[in-house]
């Protein structure tokens, strides 16, 4: 079975290519690196099983031979990352969605997007159920990405009712592991490089805002069962533990010895009050939900932040 993974290179990409790889695929990474890196696929240079290509997948894609599966996991995801890259984010959203279903359709092959909580917006309901269309503002500066994806699902299910294409859409709430980037701008690799250079860990607003945390690891178990399900509408995949933003940067200071200080500074425009997902569906169907604890969690990807922050000082 052969596998095109869009963004392999990136924090999840690079997690699902072990998963599949681990599990007997031939996977082909399609990525332009543009918020992936080499380093996080370099152990699967070597596998007989794996290749990458460099592109874009908002440009033509063209890949010779047959392929079973198209995972469309290519798009800028950080907010730091998306504010960034506006463009590119919406055209990964949108032309990167049409031209990876075109691949899926050509080749007869099954395809999985890769969706997001942001599909909700700044939601009025917690937890959110897949029911719930979500309340976003198109216009705002996260709209680039919301939207995008919200696109990318219409798109998706247009392929699945008018083409007749067997696809799968996830929509991932907020993940953390291994792999992240201490300079992605997101909650816990902001806290640990804040800590890590000895400066206050700041939390935006009163801190009062909640999220909920998914180990990677979780995260990738629910993906594969959601890829062998038949289930074509979209599937919540995070973890329904709430923590508010300041308790999360409490436990991120646990883990550190001379643990800085926690400041206060304004909450960024069109930031959720809430998220947490509503897994029932995911429970129903694929027999998932998340096993791995926030504070094992928490270890095993500070160890990982820990040795990267230790080797690029000395690098
Ligand atoms: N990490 C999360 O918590 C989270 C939450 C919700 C949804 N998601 C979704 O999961 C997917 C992966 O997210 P991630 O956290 O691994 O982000 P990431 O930035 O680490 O990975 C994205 C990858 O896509 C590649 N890419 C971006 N635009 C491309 C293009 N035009 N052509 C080819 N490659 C391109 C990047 O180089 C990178 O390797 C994204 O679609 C994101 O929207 C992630």
């Amino acid at each position: 079975m052969r596998a095109v993974v869009t963004g392999g290179a990136g924090f999840l990409g690079s997690h699902l290519c072990d998963r599949l790889i681990a599990e007997g695929w031939n996977v082909l990474v399609l990525d332009n690196l543009v918020t992936g890196a080499d380093s996080n696929i370099g152990h699967l240079w070597s596998h007989p099983n794996f290749r990458i290509a460099r592109c874009d997948v908002s440009k033509y894609i063209d890949v010779p031979g047959p392929v079973d599966y198209v995972l469309h996991f290519a798009s800028p995801a950080s907010p730091v990352d998306y504010l960034k890259l506006p463009i590119q984010t919406l055209k990964v959203g949108a032309l990167g969605t049409h031209n990876a279903l075109g691949l899926a359709l050509a080749k007869k092959a099954k395809f999985f997007l890769s969706s997001t909580s942001e599909c909700y917006g700044d939601p009025e309901i917690s937890p959110q159920h897949e029911e719930y269309w979500g309340h976003v503002n198109p216009i705002g500066p996260r709209g680039v990405y919301d939207e995008a994806k919200r696109f990318a699902e219409a798109m998706t299910m247009a392929y699945h009712r008018y083409h007749g294409v067997d696809t799968h859409i996830v929509r991932i709430f907020n993940t953390y592991g291994p792999r992240m980037r201490l300079n992605d701008g997101r909650a816990l690799p902001n806290f640990v490089h804040q800590a890590l250079t000895g400066k206050p860990m700041t939390v935006y607003g009163d801190g009062k805002q909640t999220r909920s945390f998914c180990f990677v690891s979780d995260l990738i178990e629910g993906i594969y069962r959601l890829m062998q399900s038949d289930e074509h509408l979209p599937v919540n995949i995070g973890n329904p533990h709430e923590i508010t933003m300041m308790e999360f940067a409490e436990r991120v200071r646990s883990h550190f010895e001379n643990a800085p200080a926690i400041v206060l500074e304004p909450l960024p425009q069109d930031d959720p009050k809430q998220r947490c997902p509503d897994i029932a569906k995911a429970k129903r169907i694929l027999k998932w939900e998340p096993k791995v604890p926030l504070d094992e969690g928490l270890r095993v990807t500070l160890d990982y932040f820990k040795k990267e922050f230790a080797a690029n000082k000395t690098a």
